[in-house]
């Protein structure tokens, strides 16, 4: 099962929803996560410097590596397929290649019985990287930010999810809306209500709390459930990973 967190807005929780549920995940299975944006946050969240001469993303997006080749293991047993920098120029390099928007599917084809989750952190863009994500996905989540402008861009992303699964990846299904860093707040309330009313065919998950200890297990570079045991910043994450964990 290969899962897509997708959203092009920046700062909504991608990063840290694919390093909580992989964390989570990884207790009792194998799992893959895929660090698709050249900020490289996935793979410095999960404790991974990629140095010079290291195969990354970056060489298996432009066809020069198999994935095999640049898996590393992280901590908590989630294996790592990492980036940085230089896989920004890998997405300019693959623009006009011929079934550009394929090569990540074709990457994974090689792979996909050793792991039984692949997350993939996609970047805060539309672009060919999200696309090459939602192209080889089975599901997609997509963590929204508990704020004003949260829904603004959605309706751009359930676009471009329309034209994928009716060009590219019929068989791509929407797991559900994560909403993220709610608060006590009329704010939080009004995102919520206004999701539900916008989205009524789309699962809204419950929402993870807004923590100064998802920054803090950033830093400390652990996945939530292994950093604290608070049920009511674990349980969102447990519940999705669930339900990944039955389809
Ligand atoms: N529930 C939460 N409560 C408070 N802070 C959070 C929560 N979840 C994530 N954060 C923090 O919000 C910031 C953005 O999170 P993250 O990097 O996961 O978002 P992103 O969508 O991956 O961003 P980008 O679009 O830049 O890739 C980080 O500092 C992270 O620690
Ligand atoms: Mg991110």
């Amino acid at each position: 099962m290969i899962i897509a967190i997708a959203n092009q807005k920046g700062g909504v929780a991608k990063t840290t929803s694919t390093i909580c549920l992989g964390g989570i995940l990884a207790s009792s299975g194998t799992v893959l996560a895929i660090d698709l944006d050249p900020q490289g946050n996935l793979t410095t969240g999960l404790g991974v410097e990629v140095a010079d001469e290291q195969i990354s993303c970056y060489d298996v997006i432009t066809e020069q590596a198999e994935v095999i080749d640049a898996v590393v293991a992280t901590k908590f047993g989630i294996s790592l397929l990492p980036a940085d920098i230089n896989l920004a120029k890998g997405e300019t390099e693959i623009l006009m290649k011929v079934g550009n928007f394929y090569i990540l599917k074709e990457k994974l084809a090689p792979i996909l019985k050793q792991y039984q989750h692949i997350l993939i952190d996609c970047p805060p863009s539309l672009g060919l990287l999200t696309v090459n994500a939602l192209a080889a996905a089975d599901v997609v989540l997509i963590p929204v930010q508990c704020q004003f402008f949260a829904l603004k861009g959605l309706a751009a992303l359930l676009e471009t999810l329309a034209s994928v699964q009716k060009r590219l990846n019929p068989q791509l299904r929407i797991l559900g809306v994560l909403p993220t860093m709610a608060e006590n707040t009329v704010m939080t309330q009004d995102v919520l209500d206004s999701l539900k009313k916008r989205l009524q065919d789309i699962r809204i998950f419950e929402p993870v709390p807004k923590s100064i200890k998802f920054s803090e297990s950033n830093l400390a570079g652990e996945p939530i459930h292994i950093y604290t045991n608070d049920k009511k910043l674990v349980q969102p994450y447990g519940a999705i990973a669930n339900l990944i964990a039955e389809m």
